[in-house]
């Protein structure tokens, strides 16, 4: 199973914050943000991760996140030379993908809590394509997906004005490797851009969509706009200072992982030490 972070974009939700800085690179509380859906690939038993990004911030974030062997995986970084939507994502990692099946995770989603990563390693025997959904408020905002008793998605619709679900669909993807062919045919929408929902109505269509229903005791953060972006900020600041733990610790996810063992962790704390930041990797040990 390979992993994608789709890191890229315009973030224009986020101007003039983002006219000049990255919004993946932005801090979500002690951390870029990035961090913290890398760590979800992580846990998740993926070792082997493209980073799609712009032309312009693909040397930032080399220089942060390197070729991946520190936390014993491997990343390579993919320029996506216009943000012409996220399906264009396995069209341009088709040779990182290979033969294999892949995880498209997006870059400003946070994922936390319960037994998410318990089934997200669950996923990598597939044959067609895992979704995970979220019962929200406001489902007109988002992609939202119906559900049959076997949990096979019978409809997705972007942005409905009539909700037939309350079901959003989280930006974490599984597929099989089917997509490359999948997504070289999708045609772009009428806002310009190859969209992930033509892929998921695919497999749709062939009654390969499962939808994996996420516990109300996980939470999803997408982190686009304003508010999110600093409700984002705050959930994870109160949180961390008050279990004292982190969450969307790449090192730690490693450690976890035994990627890396102890003397290769404190290696990664010694540089960190001043903000704090090592000395939890330390205490880890
Ligand atoms: P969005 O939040 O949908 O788009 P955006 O980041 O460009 O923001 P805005 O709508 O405010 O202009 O994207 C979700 C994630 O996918 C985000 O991490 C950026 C990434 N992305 C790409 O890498 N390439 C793309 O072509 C698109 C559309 C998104």
């Amino acid at each position: 199973m390979k992993g994608i972070i789709l890191a890229g974009g315009t973030g224009s939700r986020l101007y003039p914050i983002t006219q000049a800085v990255c919004k993946q690179l932005m801090p979500i509380y002690d951390k870029p943000m990035i961090y913290y859906p890398l760590s979800t690939l992580i846990l998740s038993g993926i070792r082997e991760i493209a980073i799609i990004t712009t032309p312009h911030d693909k040397t930032a974030f080399k220089n942060l996140l390197k070729d991946g062997s520190q936390l014993g995986c491997s990343f390579e970084y993919i320029e996506q030379k216009e943000p012409e939507g996220i399906a264009q994502a396995f069209v341009l990692t088709k040779d990182f993908i290979g033969l294999d099946s892949v995880c498209l995770i997006l870059g400003d989603n946070i994922f936390y809590g319960g037994s998410i990563h318990e089934l997200t390693k669950k996923c990598h025997q597939l044959d067609g394509g895992i979704i995970f959904s979220y019962k929200v408020k406001d489902p007109q905002r988002y992609g939202v997906v119906e559900v049959d008793n076997n949990g096979l998605a019978i409809s997705i619709e972007e942005k409905p004005t009539k909700p037939k679900s309350k079901s959003a669909v989280a930006g974490l993807y599984f597929y099989d490797n089917e997509v490359v062919k999948i997504a070289k045919n999708v045609q772009k929408s009428t806002r310009g851009e190859y969209e992930i929902t033509d892929i998921n109505s695919y497999y749709l269509n062939q009654k390969k969509l499962k939808v994996i229903e996420m516990e109300k005791n996980t939470t999803w953060l997408d982190t686009g706009t304003i508010d999110s972006l600093f409700f984002a900020y705050n959930f994870i600041k109160n949180i961390e200072q008050r279990n004292s733990q982190k969450i969307g610790c790449i090192e730690e996810a490693a450690f976890e992982m035994g990627y890396i063992d102890e003397t290769e962790l404190t290696k990664l704390a010694k540089p960190l030490m001043k903000s704090g930041y090592g000395q939890y990797l330390l205490d880890l040990i």
